[in-house]
């Protein structure tokens, strides 16, 4: 049995969700709490119509950036909230999960009734994570407190938390909908993990899974925790990218060896401080430095946010041989310095180690400059033998 779970009470719970007659029992992985943190989850959401992407934002109460965020959709302008999601998609919302009378959920979606609504028209809106029953029963509506054009409803949504940990490694917890024809086998295939998993996650499923049933699936994630940020941290779920520092910055993970990535979003936003000090590398911007006994990655790496200004510093990681993966074209490729690079072309701000804040990076540029995030790092990571590890922090 999981550690995470040993000391929760009761241990899992098996809820019958739907109780209304003209459904049939289904299933749902519920997990007690007691304290009054919050984590990053997941729902799967299984569009029942056609929907601009502004459309289930309003749904779930977020912002439309964080879906186009959280299914790796790019680019992010005004016109992509107008994007149109067919019918059937599968779209990942994130939601932070809190801890409501014992138990974990999310309850900060709010729903506006319209004249049409049923509590069934309203449940069929959300594809199945939440029943009409449950809106009644939160809400509670009955006779003399029914449904009313104009007025709202609080949406109780399913979601876990788990310690974001999985198998001892970093995760986000996504609420799935069971649908008609899926096996515990095929939902393990279709998001990248195994029956074993889900079966310890979902602890009482008897391999048998019902259509309507709510899993709880875990997807590995990285997490900002070892990065030594300013005051800020982070869980990324691998395919999604999280935009942060007022959406200069995004991070994801690298889906190779789950390491979190930070560089600049390329939105049309202002942002400052992007480039390392003493520097011409952007953030997430690196390069390589060839000597007779190693190899070493020189990178500008993201470190939170502070007032404004984005916090970046120099990492320096030295290898015993580089792998092929440099191509000669590499801006400081061979035996080039890096930091500082001073020959490194189109600075836009010559050396001036403080840009001035009435100028800010052109966010083009910035982006062209950075390699795209399956870049070849975790490749190179994998192909040699790290001995060396230099943090140098400019807070
Ligand atoms: C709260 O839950 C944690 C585990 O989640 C447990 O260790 C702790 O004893 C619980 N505290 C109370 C007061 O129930
Ligand atoms: C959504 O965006 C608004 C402004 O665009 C911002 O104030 C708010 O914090 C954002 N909400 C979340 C959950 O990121
Ligand atoms: C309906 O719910 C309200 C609370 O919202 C409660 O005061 C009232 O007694 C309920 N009426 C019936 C008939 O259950
Ligand atoms: C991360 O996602 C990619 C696809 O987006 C997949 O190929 C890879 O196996 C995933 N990694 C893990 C550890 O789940
Ligand atoms: C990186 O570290 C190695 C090993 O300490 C050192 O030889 C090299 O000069 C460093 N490079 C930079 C750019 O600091």
């Amino acid at each position: 049995m999981r550690t995470s779970l040993q000391f929760l009470w009761p241990q899992i719970l098996c809820f019958l969700l739907f109780t209304s007659q003209y459904q049939v029992h289904t299933k749902s992985t519920i997990e007690p709490c007691n304290s009054s943190d919050s984590c990053p989850s997941l729902l799967s959401y299984l569009l029942p119509w056609d929907s601009k992407v502004s459309e289930i934002a309003t749904r779930f109460h977020v912002n439309f950036s964080d879906i186009l965020a959280s299914n790796s959709l790019f680019p992010i302008t005004s016109s992509s909230a107008h994007q149109i999601l067919r019918a059937n998609t599968l779209v990942k919302i994130p939601i932070s999960c809190f801890c409501v009378d014992g138990i974990r959920r999310s309850m900060s979606t709010i729903y506006t009734v319209h004249a049409a609504d049923t509590l069934a028209s309203i449940s069929e809106g959300y594809g199945g994570l939440v029943s009409g029953e449950q809106i009644k029963s939160v809400n509670s509506i009955n006779a003399t407190n029914p449904l009313t054009s104009g007025g709202t409803l609080v949406i109780p949504l399913p979601c876990t938390c788990f310690n974001n940990v999985n198998n001892g490694g970093t995760a986000v917890y996504m609420s799935y909908v069971v649908q008609r024809g899926e096996s515990l086998r095929s939902i393990a295939s279709k998001f990248g993990t195994t029956i074993s998993d889900l079966e310890t996650v979902n602890e009482f499923w008897e391999a048998a899974v019902d259509p309507g049933d709510i899993l709880s699936i875990p997807i590995a994630a990285c997490s900002s925790a070892t990065l030594n940020w300013y005051d800020e941290s982070m869980i990324v779920p691998n395919g999604s990218y999280t935009l942060t520092a007022t959406n200069c910055i995004k991070c994801s993970c690298e889906p190779m060896d789950i390491t979190m990535r930070c560089v600049p979003s390329g939105l049309d936003v202002p942002c400052y401080n992007l480039r390392c000090k003493e520097s011409n590398l952007i953030i997430g911007n690196e390069c390589v430095e060839h000597s007779a006994t190693a190899c070493n990655v020189i990178q500008c790496v993201y470190r939170g946010h502070k007032g404004g200004k984005i916090l970046s510093s120099m990492k320096n990681s030295s290898y015993l041989k580089c792998s092929g993966n440099y191509a000669d074209d590499d801006p400081c490729h061979s035996e080039a310095s890096c930091w500082p690079l001073s020959s490194y072309p189109e600075d836009p701000f010559g050396m001036s180690p403080n840009p001035s804040p009435s100028l800010p990076l052109p966010v083009s540029q910035a982006s062209l400059r950075t390699r795209a995030s399956n870049g070849r790092l975790g490749q190179f990571l994998i192909n040699v033998l790290p001995i060396f590890l230099l943090l140098k922090f400019i807070l």
